[in-house]
């Protein structure tokens, strides 16, 4: 079997475990889901500002007495600071809600007008080693050609939605030509491709639950997944993907399953 890492190195040289917990619509759950996590290995942890569960995801660090370095926290900075320019302020408040006083990864979420201005302030907090990697999320590839003229460093990593419906895979080809990691938010497609009878069909061939094929298929395309669940025996399964792989033909019909179906919003026709 060909062994998957379990790391991914980014183009600054920083290192990050290629499956996280999400935590998007995590709610109240969140600070039992991140234990959860953390007490079944996982080391990476996705939110955002927006999601409003910062606090919830820091005390859930604080409480498992991991030590930092051997984390990789990664936030986002929401679309009203970057309209009102407020980048430093938003990033000084979302370390103190997760009482961190680094992040390892801080993403502008939306393409939204004045990405470029924010993306040089994220700059600077990287510099200053505030921010141990910066990326953006949501960027389709025109909108990563426009960053790429007005900023300075390559972003590290790239967020979009990619799942077995919404397979955007000239933004993948773009993003490996310049050596930006992609993960896949809403991997499983919020749920909804884990219905799919042909991933069902490999699952059960496999002796593997259709989320775990999924969430394989996608490492197995160097992307890193960020599977969200509440669920203990469900978090423990979406990180149990290195004992088992996926044949070229099994990849193949993975590959055919692109519907170019969103669950989420369109990054070219988004209102808020
Ligand atoms: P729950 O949190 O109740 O476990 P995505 O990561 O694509 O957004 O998908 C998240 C959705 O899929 C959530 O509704 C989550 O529900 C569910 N989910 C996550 N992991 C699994 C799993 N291993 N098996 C079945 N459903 C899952």
């Amino acid at each position: 079997m060909k062994e998957l890492k379990r790391l991914v190195q980014l183009n600054n040289n920083t290192v990050m475990p290629t499956v996280a917990i999400g935590v998007w619509q995590s709610r109240h759950e969140t600070e039992k889901a991140v234990t959860y996590a953390l007490n079944h290995g996982y080391r990476h942890i996705d939110t955002a500002s927006v999601y409003g569960n910062e606090e919830a995801v820091g005390k859930a660090i604080k409480k498992s007495n991991i030590k930092r370095e051997s984390l990789f926290i990664t936030t986002k900075l929401w679309n009203e600071d970057i309209r009102k320019g407020k980048t430093r302020e938003a990033f000084e408040d979302s370390l103190k809600k997760l009482q961190l006083d680094y992040v390892d990864l801080f993403l502008i979420h939306w393409p939204v007008e004045g990405n470029e201005d924010a993306y040089l302030v994220m700059e600077e907090l990287y510099k200053e080693g505030k921010i141990k990697a910066i990326g953006v999320s949501n960027y389709r590839k025109h909108h990563l050609e426009a960053l790429l003229e007005k900023t300075n460093i390559v972003p590290m990593v790239n967020q979009i939605e990619y799942n077995p419906f919404i397979q955007d895979d000239e933004t993948l080809e773009f993003c490996r030509q310049h050596h930006i990691v992609v993960e896949a938010w809403s991997p499983l497609g919020s749920g909804a491709c884990l219905a799919v009878q042909e991933i069902q069909d490999i699952a059960q061939e496999k002796r593997k639950s259709t989320a775990q094929i999924i969430l394989r298929w996608l490492l197995q395309k160097g992307i890193v997944v960020l599977p969200k669940s509440v669920h203990e025996r469900r978090i423990i399964e979406n990180i149990n993907l290195f004992q088992f792989e996926l044949s070229d033909d099994e990849m193949t019909i993975m590959n055919s399953l692109n519907r170019n179906q969103r669950t989420g919003p369109n990054p070219d026709r988004f209102d808020f």
